[in-house]
């Protein structure tokens, strides 16, 4: 078939500029702000292994799977699927994968906006401190339950957050991604490491080592613990949503796709990890409740570090600042896709569809706000609305996302078109990649979502 070598909507310019928006992309809130606090409440080893088990099962072969059914197509996601759907003689409601990715890109950025907010606003709180000269911004917990009980405070960094968003993404994304990415985002990964060298002079490290890696093996019969981390996979890989698949549509026909996922999956749990070795040491001597976690742990651990460690408020403010950036770039790859789409489909300007969606995704996150503080008393199945919002994006809908996906990629598109979007794997790389999204990725996802449902 013959195949369009550039999009509509731009392309990126490199090898390294595809693999620093990818990462870009997965590198955010999920690693620093979710996995820490998801690995505590599903008491540590045992998680982290099956979200390993997860990542390299069913996340990396989705990732090459989003990547090339994204460049084969060159459309927005909804667009691309049905393009191919259309060429492989198959039903058009695989198109549907796009549309669930809309809804769940809404839904995944309405909350997280309002989480990268709180980012923005410690980083400005820590600024504040280093001309007034206070040695603390007060205790963490009630820190953090200040900010969170006013609606008001939460509403103006979460509008903050996505005008920001919003911005790279009106500007076409290839632009503004490249720098921030290249430059800051390995400067995170420094001040990571800085704070796990602290973790290591407060005499808890081997605890937080041993509380990460050590699995109890009693629970991995748990089916809970592993739909937390297959949906913690998804998440943090951003895959599932058709971000990637919106991503692989820039990427250049000249630069071989398999090699990249393999990177950024490496990358992004690399991250994960070593936030993990950053912030349990801390919160083992401060004596925090590991095993509650909660929505607020990373923000109420950190800050005992920064008040003990020298020049640490200096070390605060760059922390958030960059890990800000950090949810920046994550924000603009959940916003790409349905832009894509508006521009296609209603011919609007980028600008508009960023300014009508951006509007949509603002609206859904005050629900977010309030559900800390306001509305903190509805509740379904027991979650909130930040909860709930949380808990079906990444549980339920991004699993039955990237599982369709996978079987599209394995069992629609053929296998001549995936191997020649492959052909930098060599012949057993790409047999393994096809078992993988053919049998592997569905099995699991399948077994996991079952196993929940206490069939198993
Ligand atoms: N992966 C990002 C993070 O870890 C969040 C994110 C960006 C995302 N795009 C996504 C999550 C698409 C799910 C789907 O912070």
């Amino acid at each position: 078939m013959k195949t369009d070598s550039t999009s509509l909507h731009g392309m990126w310019s490199s090898k390294i500029a595809f693999i620093l928006a990818t990462t870009g992309s997965a590198v955010g809130l999920g690693n620093i702000w979710r996995f820490p606090y998801i690995t505590a409440e599903n008491g540590g080893g045992a998680f982290v292994l099956m979200y390993l088990v997860c990542v390299m099962s069913v996340g990396l072969p989705l990732m090459l799977a989003e990547i090339i059914i994204g460049r084969r197509g060159r459309r927005s996601p909804i667009n691309t699927l049905r393009l191919l759907a259309d060429e492989m003689g198959a039903h058009r409601a695989w198109a549907l994968i796009g549309w669930s990715g809309l809804l769940v890109g809404f839904m995944v950025l309405s909350f997280y906006s309002v989480i990268a907010g709180w980012t923005l606003s410690y980083a400005f709180e820590y600024f504040v401190t280093l001309f007034s000269g206070a040695s603390t911004l007060g205790d963490p917990g009630s820190v953090f339950s200040d900010l969170t009980s006013d609606p008001w405070r939460l509403t103006f960094w979460h509008t903050l957050f996505l005008a920001l968003t919003a911005g790279v993404v009106a500007l076409g994304v290839e632009q503004g991604l490249e720098r921030g990415v290249k430059i800051l985002m390995p400067l995170l990964f420094a001040l990571l490491l800085v704070l796990v060298g602290y973790g290591m002079t407060t005499g808890h490290f081997g605890e937080a080592v041993e509380f990460l890696f050590k699995p109890d093996w009693r629970r991995v019969a748990d089916g809970r613990v592993w739909l937390n981390a297959m949906g913690q996979a998804f998440f943090s890989l951003s895959l599932g949503m058709a971000a990637i698949m919106a991503y692989g549509a820039y990427l250049p026909r000249t630069i071989p796709a398999g090699s990249t996922a393999f990177t950024v999956g490496l990358a992004d749990t690399g991250v994960a990890l070593v936030a993990g070795l950053a912030i349990f040491p801390i919160a083992f001597t401060y004596s925090l409740d590991t095993g509650a976690g909660g929505v607020g742990f990373t923000f109420t651990t950190l800050p005992h570090a920064f008040d003990a460690m020298a020049f640490g408020h200096l070390y605060a403010v760059a922390f958030f600042l960059l890990l800000s950036v950090a949810a920046w770039t994550s924000g603009i790859s959940l916003l790409e896709p349905p832009v894509a789409y508006l521009v296609e489909r209603a011919g609007l300007s980028r600008p508009k569809a960023v300014l009508l969606l951006a509007a949509g995704v603002w609206v859904l996150g005050l629900g977010t706000v309030l559900s800390f503080n306001v509305w903190a008393h509805i509740k379904l199945w027991n979650l909130n609305i930040q909860e709930l919002l949380e808990y079906a994006s990444s549980n339920l809908l991004l699993p039955l996302g990237g599982m369709a996906t996978a079987i599209f990629a394995g069992w629609i598109l053929s296998r001549a078109d995936s191997r020649e979007e492959l052909s930098d794997l060599p012949p057993w790389a790409y047999g393994l990649w096809r078992v993988m999204v053919r049998w592997v990725a569905p099995g699991v996802v399948f077994l996991v979502l079952l196993g929940v449902t206490g069939v198993l």
